[in-house]
């Protein structure tokens, strides 16, 4: 089975073959005691985000510049994968000697990582990338072995279904199945920042602009800079001028190929208060619901914290054309875009 990406440089070529070389040493140890071998990866899967995360926000310090969201996205990214060992942990526990490679490994991993990300950051996201891709391939071993012997299909643990929110008598399948879209995610999300690396600052901000504007430029940059948080499950964000995969991820789940953010809050960019902005979303909504067009919860938010967050829908299968004449209904200056290449572009209404 082979679902890794095709390396296009050295730095690809090099994180597959770290990933290869590691894959052996875990199918040799492990075999197929997949239990066993979800908590000890786990505990090794969590260490990257946090790393990459402090060191993402070191730089910010340093740099006095704006995260653009990822440092929630990654730290996020290693709280779900310590639930994926929490979970896993009531499954299977580890041996005496397991416990010893746990300790061995993070002590390696830690540092060999915080190298790599430090002068390395594309290769590390890459390696990510294809270590998630294993884990994908891994899961699905594990899904057809309990599939193959239903006795092995226990119970799931109390603690994966408060964190899925799966149903009362929801079974082992059932949590591989998530644990599993989970580093599909997380896969999808490591590859897209390694592939946003590789591209040079001017193609990583869009460049549609009107030549003339009633809007003024300290305005525009605010909306360029916020970032989107997209409250679905894991929760993402979207920036403009930066491809997205969460949001590739959500065209392919509701067989669209664009999407608008919108919100009713603060027409024209005028601070208006929290009741009137309120009701003005409860009308857009309203509006959603009657078109019958899919949308998800999301948050427009300033991120030096100037401005209030601005609760808004992620609204999927909208054409530019409509999403301008919904914004402009609402009287809003901008709107935010992405057609099929998911990246996606901030649209001046004025
Ligand atoms: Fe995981
Ligand atoms: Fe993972």
């Amino acid at each position: 089975m082979n679902q890794h990406r095709t390396p296009e440089n050295i730095s690809d070529h090099v994180a597959l073959t770290i990933t290869k070389f590691l894959r052996f040493f875990a199918d040799t140890f492990f075999a197929k005691r997949y239990g066993h071998r979800a908590v000890v990866l786990e505990t090794v899967a969590a260490v990257p985000g946090m790393v990459g995360g402090m060191w993402i926000h070191l730089t910010c310090l340093r740099k006095m510049q704006s995260d653009r969201g990822w440092i929630k996205i990654l730290l996020d990214e290693a709280e779900n994968e310590r639930m994926h060992l929490m979970t896993f942990i009531e499954i299977a526990q580890p041996k005496w000697y397991e416990r010893w490679i746990i300790l061995a490994a993070q002590a390696i991993f830690w540092n060999f990582y915080f190298l790599l990300y430090v002068f390395f950051p594309r290769t590390a996201h890459r390696l990510v990338g294809y270590f998630e891709n294993e884990a994908v391939i891994s899961y699905t071993a594990y899904y057809d072995q309990v599939s193959a012997d239903l006795t092995l299909n226990v119970d799931a643990p109390q603690i994966a279904k408060d964190y899925w929110n799966l149903a009362d008598d929801a079974k082992l399948l059932d949590v591989i199945k998530v644990v599993r879209a989970d580093e599909q995610n997380h896969a999808d999300v490591n590859h897209g920042r390694a592939d946003s690396l590789d591209k040079p600052d001017d193609q990583r901000t869009t460049k549609k602009e009107p030549s003339f504007t009633k809007i003024n430029s300290v305005n525009i940059q605010s909306y360029k800079d916020a970032n989107y948080h997209i409250y679905d499950k894991p929760l993402f964000v979207i920036n403009i001028g930066s491809e997205c995969s969460g949001l590739h991820k959500l065209y392919e789940r509701y067989g669209v190929n664009e999407a608008a953010v919108l919100t009713a809050y603060n027409p024209m960019s005028q601070e208006t208060n929290d009741h009137d902005n309120k009701q003005n979303n409860q009308q857009l909504e309203l509006i959603l619901k009657n078109k019958k067009l899919p949308f998800i919860h999301a948050e427009g938010i300033c991120p030096d914290n100037k401005w209030p967050g601005e609760e808004s829908f992620l609204i999927l299968g909208m054409t530019l054309n409509a999403a301008k004449e919904l914004g402009k209904k609402f009287n809003q200056n901008a709107i935010v875009w992405s057609d099929q290449s998911a990246i996606s572009q901030l649209i001046l209404l004025r």
